[in-house]
């Protein structure tokens, strides 16, 4: 499948289904505290979800990498989890957790996604580090998304924010073309390892999930047992922060703000 291109109209569609996602993800970070259950935090994303007459984008949803439905409107990953963190009710936040909590939502058959990390409480210096890393590299990132530039300028972007800090970027997991659907091409990596012969050109009309995840110790992932739940190789802390960014003649439009 190609790249899809959007029309002004439809981006604007796109920053409506946007806005329910950054509302939702700003309610539901302000709830993150210690002695909350994952699973409540996964209540509030619905039911404000429904509020807006929005459906939340993954609860149900077959992502190209599996072969079975997310069963959450929430990702909610804890310290090592670094993305795809299955909200459950046992799932009990710390003081100190790093949580990084990514909701989608579809609004008048569009969609928006994002993401970000917040510590419960007070946190390390390391985790404190780690999330303005991070957060720093989105921004750069985005910086990078103009018409004429290549996927990979937003992956550099991002892997050189992480090593400037002494962090790794996470391997085979990254951004994605998003809007008729929540997961379109073109795949956008964090590390440089992942840019492909390919690396397609960015053009007016695009929009893309930038999401960089980055770690303390390694680029390596392993699979949970859950069969979601994403985590780190060696333990080591990870955050992850996610825009929806249009690509338009003036520049980089950040969809999922505020
Ligand atoms: N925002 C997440 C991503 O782009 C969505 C995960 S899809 C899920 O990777 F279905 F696994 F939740
Ligand atoms: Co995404």
């Amino acid at each position: 499948m190609a790249i899809e291109l959007y029309s002004q109209r439809e981006i604007e569609k796109i920053k409506r289904a946007s806005k329910v996602v950054a509302e939702v993800l700003a309610l539901v970070a302000e709830n993150v505290k210690p002695g909350v259950s994952t699973w409540e935090l996964e209540m509030i994303a619905r039911r404000e979800a429904q509020k807006r007459n929005a459906t939340p984008a993954f609860l149900g949803y077959k992502p190209p990498f599996s072969d079975k439905s997310y069963p959450a409107a929430l990702c909610i990953s804890i310290n090592d989890e670094v993305v795809h963190g299955l909200p459950k009710k046992e799932k009990i936040i710390k003081e100190g957790d790093v949580v990084s909590i990514d909701f989608g939502a579809i609004l008048d058959g569009y969609a928006g996604d994002s993401a970000l990390t917040v510590i419960a409480g007070k946190g390390s210096p390391t985790a404190q580090k780690l999330l303005e890393a991070t957060k720093e590299a989105l921004y750069r990132a985005i910086e990078k998304a103009t018409p004429g530039r290549k996927i990979g300028d937003i992956t550099h972007a991002i892997h050189e924010t992480a090593t400037s800090y002494g962090f790794k970027t996470i391997l085979r997991y990254g951004g994605h073309g998003v809007g008729r659907k929540v997961h379109q091409e073109p795949f956008v990596p964090n590390n440089p390892k992942d840019v492909g012969k390919k690396n397609p050109r960015l053009r007016q009309g695009m929009v893309i999930a930038i999401e960089p995840m980055l770690a303390v110790g390694t680029e390596e992932t392993v699979e949970d047992g859950d069969g979601w739940t994403v985590k780190t190789k060696d333990g080591s802390l990870a955050a992850h922060f996610e825009h929806t960014v249009a690509i338009t003649r003036k520049g980089p439009v950040i969809l999922t703000e505020l």
